[in-house]
């Protein structure tokens, strides 16, 4: 997100504007906590995980009284055009918002979920991958070493995302998503016929699974091969921190910088994404709305290249 933040003020100042930031987002924009940048306010930070500009999950906002505040605020402070990064809760206000906001807003997406439509990837997603694969790489020397079976969640409320690229960049044996149904039995076959001298194997389980989350995965599969040596991972928050990836900042940059553009090209209430390496824009509404396909054919080879 930081470097998102440092390529919207960039770009702005370039374009002889001046740049406010918003601390702790539509909280901020309520609570009237708006800062000055300048360009050497973003040195230094394209490098660093989490936003300068801190962030919250605001209940204000989701009361009419609360986003009369904010734009009262906004015009206050002679805000001409806003630049908001998140994901689903994010732009989900933005779209309520846009009821009786009139000045110019334009989203960028941030969430390490991928889960939102009208982008190929999201600010943070690859770098959370990066991460995971990391981790598990880590995992399996233990499941190699001890001849175990590791069932390892990751982050993805709603979505799979994550699960299912980590999963192929670390050759799980298995992946567990809420996109496509979860069959236990499938998953045991897999696991027991399937090269049964295998020593190590990963299952790899979306948090939002419909079966249920890691733990109650490896309590199912445990009931029917009881004598599987079988360890639970959860990766937790260390997904949504760190130094952010090289393609991350890329497309962060991109992203910020055509957000600014957008602003001033008169567009309002789109989220900026990059489909087939293009800048595109979605309106805040289909961005939420429609859900990410998954690409069938990643699917399909993880099934035959863990055979
Ligand atoms: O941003 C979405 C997400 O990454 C989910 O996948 C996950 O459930 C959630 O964030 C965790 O957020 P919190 O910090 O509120 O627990």
């Amino acid at each position: 997100m930081n470097a998102c933040i440092r390529a919207v003020v960039r770009t702005a100042i370039f374009n002889n504007m001046e740049v406010m930031g918003i601390r702790h987002g539509y909280d901020g924009m309520i609570n009237n906590e708006f800062i000055p940048l300048d360009a050497s306010s973003v040195s230094n930070i394209i490098q660093r995980g989490g936003t300068i500009l801190k962030t919250a999950r605001s209940k204000e906002f989701m009361t009419g009284e609360g986003r009369t505040k904010a734009l009262q605020n906004l015009k206050a402070n002679h805000i001409d055009g806003v630049v908001a990064i998140g994901g689903d809760g994010t732009f989900r206000g933005a779209s309520v918002f846009s009821e009786i906001c009139d000045i110019p807003f334009i989203g960028c997406p941030g969430t390490i979920d991928n889960d939102l439509f009208g982008t190929d990837f999201t600010i943070g997603y690859d770098t959370a991958l990066n991460t995971v694969v990391e981790a598990v790489d880590k995992i399996r020397d233990t499941a190699e070493s001890h001849g175990r079976l590791f069932i390892v969640e990751v982050m993805g409320k709603d979505a799979g995302l994550i699960a299912l690229r980590s999963g192929i960049g670390v050759g799980a044996e298995s992946i567990v998503i809420p996109e496509t149904k979860t069959d236990i039995s499938e998953i045991v076959k897999r696991l027991s016929e399937r090269r049964p001298n295998k020593t190590s194997k990963i299952v790899m389980v979306a948090e939002g699974d419909e079966a249920g989350g890691a733990f109650s995965i490896a309590k199912q599969i445990k009931k029917h091969l009881p004598d599987l040596d079988a360890r639970v991972s959860i990766l937790g928050h260390i997904q949504r921190g760190g130094r952010p990836s090289a393609m991350d900042r890329v497309y962060s940059s991109r992203m910020g910088f055509a957000a600014v553009e957008a602003l001033m090209a008169g567009r309002t209430f789109e989220m900026v994404g990059i489909v087939d390496n293009k800048i595109s824009y979605t309106t805040f509404k289909n961005a939420i709305k429609h859900q990410k396909e998954l690409n069938p054919d990643l699917l399909r080879m993880m099934n035959i290249l863990s055979i």
